[in-house]
């Protein structure tokens, strides 16, 4: 195990009526103008709005909307919230929706605070910004566990790429499950293998020797594969829907990365993909994740032997070490099928040319944890077998 300092800033209010519950304590220790932010509209639809505004009211907030957060938010949305909560002097942020909101709202939290560019802060000084106006989470979708941690992932159309951006933690989170009952089933599923995939890229970070992270890595991802069979199967199951959302916020509040180098490799390979098309996350993730991994499990053949028999039961009597880590992946390969997730960009009907194929791979950010060191060539050969 790696030398760590573990601090956790986010407070976590979990299950029925979290918001009803908690939220009237948390908004009377903020001032008076309250950003409501949220996404294309589902929040109206759905009842969750006018249940939160009434709380807003009742706690005597001046409420500011700041609408139309679009999946795989841009940094020109971004910039229009803090423009927006600088010229309405807003003292809290309350972010409403699924990853998209959340790290959009941690950006719109710490760009209102600076009159500096974030991105350039960040990306050209290497600075890490340490104002932010305070802001808290009510999750309606989970799965990226975005409320989690105080990092976000933008879209810089202008300069092409989908790149993490350090922002604000949320004081808290409202985890409530029966708010994902009206989620999508294709966007249930994204959201919860994209779960999987937090896991399975920290357990493959390094050291490659197990630790205790690990083992509860293994406990989140058996979870989260039991779970999606099970809100298949039902999807009016809230108890399943708990277990998502929970596992969501396991996968990123940091306790499976405790004493690790993570890998996320694929996620990497995903944002460049989605910052050319601007395709969905998790199913972009379902696409790569098998293709990677058969490029990279001989360097590190004994965890992913291990991941095999572990989290898909795989039988290893008479098998060598390196036909049970391919059985593993076999069974992830399956399991993407199994549940509906893409296993080609065409069927997410997303086209890649040649041209953009190799610009994904020459912009794709190689990480310190990936077991393999990969080469832009490798990037643009798993690129082409995805398509
Ligand atoms: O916009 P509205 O109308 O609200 O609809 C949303 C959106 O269309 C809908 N939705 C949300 N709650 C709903 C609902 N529909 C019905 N009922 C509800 N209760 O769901 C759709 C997808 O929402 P979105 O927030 O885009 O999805 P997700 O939560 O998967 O977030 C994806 C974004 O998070 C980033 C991804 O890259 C992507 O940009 N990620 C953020 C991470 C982080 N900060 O830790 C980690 C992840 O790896 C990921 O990269
Ligand atoms: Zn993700």
């Amino acid at each position: 195990m790696n030398t760590f300092t573990y601090e956790y800033p986010v407070k976590q209010y979990f299950g029925e009526k979290a918001a009803a519950n908690h939220l009237p304590a948390e908004l009377a220790k903020v001032g008076k103008t309250v950003m409501l932010a949220y996404g294309g509209g589902s929040i109206k639809r759905t009842g969750i709005y006018d249940e939160l505004v009434e709380i807003l009211k009742d706690a005597g907030k001046e409420v500011v909307e700041f609408t139309g957060i679009m999946s795989n938010p841009t940094y020109a949305k971004v910039q229009e919230g803090a423009a927006l909560a600088k010229e309405k002097q807003v003292d809290f942020i309350l972010a409403v929706g699924g990853g998209s909101v959340s790290d959009c709202c941690k950006i719109v939290a710490t760009q209102a605070k600076y009159e500096q560019d974030i991105w350039e802060m960040e990306y050209t000084d290497h600075q890490i910004p340490t104002e932010h106006i305070p802001m808290g989470v009510v999750v309606t979708a989970s799965g990226t566990g975005s409320e989690q941690n105080n990092g976000a992932v933008i879209t810089h159309e202008e300069k092409k790429l989908k790149a993490a951006l350090w922002g604000a933690y949320a004081a808290f989170a409202i985890l409530d499950p029966a708010y994902t009952l009206s989620v999508p089933m294709k966007q249930v599923i994204s959201g919860a293998f994209d779960t999987l995939s937090h896991a399975m890229e920290t357990y493959f970070g390094q050291p490659e020797e197990v630790n205790l992270s690990d083992e509860l890595g293994e406990a989140v991802m058996r979870n989260t594969i039991r779970n999606i069979r099970k809100v298949i199967e039902n999807p009016k199951d809230v108890s399943a829907r708990s277990e998502l959302m929970w596992a969501s916020a396991m996968a990123e509040n940091g306790i499976l990365k405790i004493g690790k180098v993570t890998d996320f490799q694929g996620h990497m390979i995903e944002h460049q993909v989605g910052a050319y098309t601007d395709c969905n996350h998790g199913q972009g993730l379902a696409v790569i994740h098998p293709h990677l991994y058969r490029t990279i499990y001989r360097d590190a053949l004994s965890k992913f032997a291990r991941f095999a028999k572990e989290v898909w039961n795989v039988d290893d009597t008479g098998k060598s070490e390196d036909e049970v880590a391919q059985a593993g992946i076999q069974a992830l390969a399956d399991f993407i099928k199994e549940i509906g997730l893409p296993t080609t960009f065409a069927e997410m009907n997303v086209t890649l040319d040649d041209d953009m194929v190799r610009k994904i791979a020459e912009s794709t950010v190689f990480t310190a944890g990936c077991c393999k060191k990969l080469t832009v060539d490798d990037i643009e050969r798993i690129l082409i077998q995805c398509k």
